[in-house]
Order: C-alpha cells, then sequence, then structure tokens
C-alpha cells in the first residue's frame, strides 16, 4: 500500500520518529515486526504496536468490524452457529453441559484458584483437538501461549499417549484402525506449535502476528494462551486505564481472530479478591470489562474437596455444574460422584457481577 505513514491517525511525535527511520508508507511499515520497528523507530513496544494496529486497521488489512459484519444476514449466521464445531474436554458431563464440547469460533474463558486445574485443561484441549474426525475430533493442530512456563512437555505426553490408547481400543472399522494407527505421540506433540510469551508486549505482539501464522496454517483449529492474566497483572499497578486500552485491544483482535480463522479460542484466568459491601469476593481477574471478551466462561473450584466445573457465562447453555478430577490421562469425569450435571440459580455468589 503506497498510502503515506503522514495519513495515519498517529500522534504527531510517533509519525517524526517513523518518517526519520525511513518508514514512508503503510507497506514500509507492514513488513516489519513491532520489535524490529521499535528498535529502528526508537519507539517504545507499545507504541510501536500501536502503529501497527493503526496501519493494519487503516490499510483495511485485517478486514474485521462493520464492514465484515454487514454482508451477513440473520441465515447466515443461524447456517454458521448450525454448523458449529466442538472440541471435546474428554470429560463427557462437561461436554453434555456444553452442548458437544468447547465451541469453535468462539472465546472460552477458564478461571480457577491457583492448582485447579486451568493449565491441565488446557493441555488436554491441545490434545483433544487433534483426535481424528473418524472419532468425533476435529484433526486439528493447536498454538499453545505459554505466559507462565507453566507448559510441561512429559505432561503433554501422558495426556498424549492416554488419548492414544482411547482411540485405538475404540477402533472397530478399517478407517479408524488407519486413523488410529497414524494417531501417535509424536504426531500430537508435533502439532503442538509452542510459543512462551514473557511479558504483555510479547504477548500482544504474537496475538498481532498470529493471523499470517493462521492463514498458513489452516488446520489449526485451538489457540491456547495459559494465562491471559498473568501478563497483564504486573507493571500496571498505576496503569490501570491504559491496562483495560490494551486488554480491550486484545479483546477485539481474538475475538475477530476466533471467526475470521475459525479457530477456538482457550485462556486462562485467575481469581482475585475484590471488595463489595465490606464483603470480599472471589471475582475473575483482570476487571469487568474484560469478562465482555469471552463467550463462554468456565469457573474451577473446589466444593469441599471435590472439584468441580461450573458454566457461568454461556449464550446457548444453561448455567450447569459438573465434577471433574484431574488423573495421570488428564481431565475427566469424576465418577466417584454419580450426579447428573446440576443446574444452578443464574447468580453464582462473588462470580456474576464479574461476567
Ligand atoms: P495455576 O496455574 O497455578 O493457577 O494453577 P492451574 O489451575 O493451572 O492448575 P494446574 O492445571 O497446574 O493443575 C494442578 C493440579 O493438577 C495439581 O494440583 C494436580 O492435582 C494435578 N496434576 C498436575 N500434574 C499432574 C500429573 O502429572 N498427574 C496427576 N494425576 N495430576 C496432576
Ligand atoms: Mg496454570
Amino acid at each position: 500500500m503506497q498510502r503515506p505513514v503522514t495519513t495515519l491517525r498517529l500522534s504527531p511525535q510517533i509519525k517524526v520518529k517513523v518518517l526519520n527511520a525511513g518508514f514512508q508508507t503503510l507497506d514500509d511499515v507492514m513488513q516489519v515486526s513491532a520489535l524490529e520497528l521499535s528498535r529502528e523507530a526508537g519507539l517504545s513496544q507499545e507504541e510501536a504496536l500501536e502503529v501497527l494496529q493503526v496501519a493494519r486497521k487503516e490499510g483495511g488489512a485485517d478486514g474485521g468490524g462493520a464492514g465484515d459484519g454487514a454482508s451477513l444476514t440473520a441465515l447466515d449466521l443461524l447456517q454458521k452457529e448450525e454448523a458449529l464445531t466442538r472440541i471435546v474436554t474428554f470429560s463427557s458431563r462437561l461436554d453434555a453441559a456444553l452442548g458437544g464440547g468447547l465451541p469453535v469460533g468462539k472465546i472460552t474463558e477458564i478461571c480457577g484458584v491457583p492448582g485447579m486445574g486451568k493449565t491441565q485443561l488446557c493441555l488436554q484441549l491441545a490434545v483433544d483437538v487433534q483426535v481424528p474426525p473418524c472419532f468425533g475430533g476435529l484433526g486439528g493442530q493447536v498454538v499453545f501461549i505459554d505466559t507462565e512456563g507453566s507448559f510441561v512437555v512429559q505432561r503433554a505426553v501422558d495426556l498424549a499417549t492416554a488419548a492414544v490408547r482411547h482411540c485405538t481400543l475404540l477402533a472397530e472399522e478399517a478407517e479408524q484402525r488407519d486413523a488410529a494407527a497414524a494417531f501417535t505421540v509424536e504426531t500430537i506433540l508435533s502439532n503442538i506449535f509452542m510459543v512462551r510469551c514473557h511479558d504483555y508486549v510479547e504477548l500482544l505482539a504474537e496475538i498481532y502476528l498470529l493471523p499470517d501464522f493462521l492463514s498458513s496454517h489452516p488446520k489449526v483449529r485451538l489457540v491456547v494462551i495459559d494465562s491471559v492474566a498473568f501478563p497483564f497483572r504486573q507493571h500496571f499497578d498505576e496503569l490501570r486505564a491504559q491496562r483495560t486500552r490494551l486488554l480491550n485491544g486484545l479483546a477485539q483482535q481474538l475475538i475477530s481472530m476466533a471467526t475470521k480463522h475459525d479457530v477456538a479460542v482457550v485462556l486462562s484466568n485467575q481469581m482475585t479478591t475484590r471488595l463489595q459491601g465490606g464483603q470480599s469476593q472471589l471475582v475473575p481477574a483482570l476487571g469487568e470489562s474484560w469478562g465482555h471478551a469471552p463467550t463462554l466462561r468456565l469457573l474451577l473450584r473446589w466444593a469441599g474437596s471435590q472439584r468441580q466445573a461450573t458454566i457461568f457465562k454461556s449464550p446457548d447453555c444453561e448455567e450447569a455444574t459438573v465434577n471433574y478430577q484431574i488423573t495421570t490421562d488428564g481431565f475427566r469425569d469424576d465418577d466417584r460422584s454419580e450426579q447428573p450435571p446440576s443446574k444452578r440459580p443464574r447468580t453464582l455468589a462473588g462470580q456474576s457481577a464479574a461476567c
């Protein structure tokens, strides 16, 4: 695009720095990464990201927003909803409560206090999305963005081994036997594209670059961010408004990515304490406005010594709670308590206000 950088909606100081570094047109700017732009133009990494976002938006490269939406009819939307594919969780109760699994094309947030199994569920989904179609899976690939350094490859091997065993046992027809033979631990690991992000700048840069990666890797059906809270809970004590602005931008990019590339976006989130009416409540971190980003929120929590998963924000599932456990093989139903999924009142104490 030959449009001059001077016409972009950026502050004059930033434009001067970009021009002085030799970037004249949108084409020039869009050929470099945020880190390169920051180094070459003497911008902070955040300013460089802003330049790339504005260039992309005003240059029409992301194509998101009203333009795309306006060409859809209600019938298109209905057909899209009906064709929605889902990723099974390997907990049949949770899958049943979710209407078949986690939806592709939407954002799901998994919340819970430390040790509840958020990372385990993310890993489980990274394996499950690869289950061959003849076994009811998507045969997909996954991008796993680890912001906490909690991805343990041996644990991925354990979960993959269990999934392979499961499919091998189920295989009856010739097609299933062939698919099971090709579904190996090595294949599963090679289909997990790992990204380690150490801070929010690296995370934002990765999300900015991800659409191009997804375009060249159409088999990716799942993007995991474990966790989205960690990078944004540091460095922002005095800068709440800036954090909210960055999170709003991130939410928009994730929504657009999930829709356009037809991927499930799964985020893990931590819990934080909020004071209301003199009482403290545990609520998902990152504030109320972030709560609008996910279509679906899953809360993992203890009920005594029982692990429970509650769906507490979903337009198309009733609120429900199921028991689960983390076994050597991964995230599973808890068969020790034979209860059907229980419906819960709409107001979950301490949670509903943050939805
Ligand atoms: P934070 O990231 O600290 O917020 O916690 P988290 O919610 O991500 O918890 P995580 O997914 O790391 O789950 C930790 C729990 O999973 C542990 O308390 C164990 O109960 C269980 N777990 C983790 N690894 C294994 C394993 O190899 N075998 C078994 N059986 N359980 C495991
Ligand atoms: Mg974790």
